[in-house]
């Protein structure tokens, strides 16, 4: 072109795409697919944090399965280093093993598994903790898993296994069945892109915790430069096997209701509604039936939406009992504080545990916390100027028995913590304490924040009952550290009386010419005297503290924080007399 206009010819990314185009560019792609361009969401992110979750998967499993079974769980787990940045891991439990059939379902294939469709207190609840490391595992390196497993009937088997990331299918190769006496289940993977390093995030730690919170089972932990621990079991109970409950109709929304509804065997809502919810008697269905404007002895699998609607706005009006909260099974004050003694060795430790209760109107849920202080509670963070250990307190996080390692911020369990005003308890610096804070929820649905499942979200009734139950153990460790503190007090006092003893002493002999020794036993005996007396004193003061209620131990520390304000103003210099004098002169 003669004015060079040639470049100005409309391109084909000048014009808008029309549906036709778009229509071109539709694809579907499974969950697989969805997972592997997104593992962040799984938990899955970090190397360090990586090689973590994958052994958290691996044992919540071993530990789940062998809870159904009511086997004492005995697990063995070892990481081995292949390469840099390069680990094979390998998880073997002595569980019910897993069949010909499911192996495959159940470590291949996403949103699989026993217990996304129950409410039950379990630690897996998703169908995505097998297969996610299974997947993990192909696309770091290519490889296949490799399985082991024996039910007990009939030979064990071996296999390899991968997944299918487009159909979200499970690949089983190479299946045999193998003469070896073998029962439970083993996993060996590889995986690329993570790391071990010993730190409070590493696999030991999570399995010193998961030891504190299943004392009942066994774990035997082997790390890449080949040192082996081992968690003796502290408890030969096993725990009672939590019970499914049926969901609570003030916890279901409509798209619940409306799913049930179309898979239900029932024949009539009405029945449907009775069968398959909690706490639903016939006076609610009268009720229901009277509100709505349509029959409830049609067909469920007929139900619209509108419908479903009618029914979730009458169960938010209808009054009715609380869930069922036998379902949930607390690791109990006995065991928690046999194992948390075994591990810390703390010189004071309280257990509290609250009476079940229900978050979001549906859901049963119950907290255990622990404080234990002193010993070797809390984490050793060096030595001060003087040589002497430094300790920072620590907080350990369980959700259904499982530890809680990462996103501490996000978590409402820390959040619990950090709301409580430890001054009050005597704690005069929490983060700079020899305290170790256990805290633990089970429920038959624990709320997390995301599918790693590593934080638990910030619901009102689980923040109240874990501040209730936090400040019931902070009392606690307020008349233990009163105690301490005087007992401090005495022995310095008692040591400042003798030496001044020994000092008047000299003095005296010197004076009236009697003996020095004679002198200073009569002192000794006399200061004796006066402590005990004291003692007395302290022992009636004790004694009402241990009866103070809340608002008296605010009181008594309102008292304190004043009587310390006027201490500290004494001690000030005073500046201003000093002034007048100088001018006087
Ligand atoms: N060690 C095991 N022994 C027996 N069965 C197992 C074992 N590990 C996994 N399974 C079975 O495989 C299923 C899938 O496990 P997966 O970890 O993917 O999901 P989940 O545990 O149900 O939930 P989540 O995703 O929350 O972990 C489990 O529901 C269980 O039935
Ligand atoms: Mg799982």
């Amino acid at each position: 072109m003669p004015d060079g206009k040639e470049s100005e010819k409309p391109l084909a990314s000048d014009f808008g795409m029309t549906a036709e185009d778009l229509a071109k560019e539709f694809k579907e792609h499974s969950v697989a697919e969805f997972f592997k361009k997104n593992r962040q969401m799984l938990g899955l992110t970090g190397k360090i944090k990586t090689l973590c979750v994958i052994v958290h998967e691996l044992v919540t499993n071993s530990l789940d399965a062998c809870e159904e079974a009511k086997i004492l769980p005995e697990i063995e787990i070892k990481v081995s280093e292949l390469g840099e940045e390069y680990y094979e891991i390998y998880v073997r439990d002595n569980g019910p093993g897993l069949t010909q059939d499911t192996v495959g379902k159940a470590l291949g294939q996403l949103l699989a598994g026993t217990k996304f469709h129950r409410l039950i207190q379990q630690r897996g609840q998703q169908g995505i903790g097998a297969s996610g490391i299974t997947l993990l595992s192909l696309v770091t390196t290519g490889k296949t898993v490799q399985v082991i497993s024996g039910t007990g009937k009939g030979k064990a088997f071996k296999c390899d296994l991968t997944i299918d990331p487009k159909k979200n299918e499970p690949k089983v190769m190479n299946l045999e069945e193998i003469d070896k006496a073998f029962k439970g289940l083993a996993i060996k993977a590889k995986f690329k892109d993570v790391k071990y390093q010993k730190s409070d995030q590493s696999p030991l730690e999570y399995l010193r915790r998961t030891a504190i919170a299943n004392p009942h089972a066994k774990i035997s932990f082997t790390e890449p430069d080949g040192t082996t621990t081992i968690f003796e079991r502290s408890s030969k109970d096993i725990p009672k096997r939590p019970i499914p409950i049926q969901p609570h109709p003030k916890g279901v929304t409509v798209d619940e209701l409306a799913t049930m509804a179309k898979y239900t065997k029932s024949r009539k809502v009405s029945s449907f509604l009775k069968e398959e919810f909690d706490r639903m008697g016939d006076k609610a269905i009268e009720e229901i039936a009277k509100a709505v404007d349509f029959d409830l002895n049609t067909d469920p699998k007929k139900l619209s939406w509108e419908q479903a609607e009618e029914i979730v706005k009458q169960f938010k009006k209808i009054q009715f009992i609380a869930p069922r909260l036998d379902a949930l099974i607390p690791i109990g004050e006995d065991r928690i504080k046999k194992s948390i003694r075994s591990i810390v060795e703390p010189e004071f430790l309280e257990v509290v545990e609250r009476k079940p209760a229900v978050y979001k109107g549906g859901f049963p849920f119950c907290v255990e916390v622990g404080i234990a202080f002193g010993g070797n509670a809390g984490k050793l963070a060096g030595k001060d100027e003087e040589g002497k250990d430094v300790w920072k307190s620590e907080i350990m996080r369980f959700a259904n028995r499982t530890p809680l390692l990462f996103d501490a911020g996000g978590c409402a369990l820390t959040q619990a913590v950090q709301s409580i005003d430890w001054k009050r308890y005597a704690i005069k610096d929490f983060e700079n304490s020899p305290l170790t804070i256990f805290l633990h929820i089970l429920s038959v649905h624990i709320p997390y924040t995301g599918a790693g499942k590593q934080a638990v979200s910030n619901e009102e009734e689980i923040m109240e009952e874990l501040r209730l139950a936090l400040m019931d153990a902070g009392r606690k460790i307020y008349r233990f550290i009163g105690h301490q503190r005087k007992e401090a007090e005495k022995e310095a006092k008692k040591k400042m009386y003798y030496k001044y003893a020994s000092e008047v002493a000299v003095a005296i002999a010197e004076l009236t010419g009697k003996s020095k020794k004679e002198i200073e036993e009569k002192l000794h005996a006399m200061v004796l005297k006066h402590l005990k007396l004291e003692e007395k004193k302290e022992k009636e003061e004790a004694e009402k503290l241990n009866n103070l209620t809340e608002e008296e131990i605010e009181k008594e520390y309102e008292k304190r924080k004043a009587k310390e304000k006027k201490e500290a103003e004494k001690a000030k210099p005073k500046k201003k007399k000093i002034i007048e004098v100088e001018n006087g002169e």
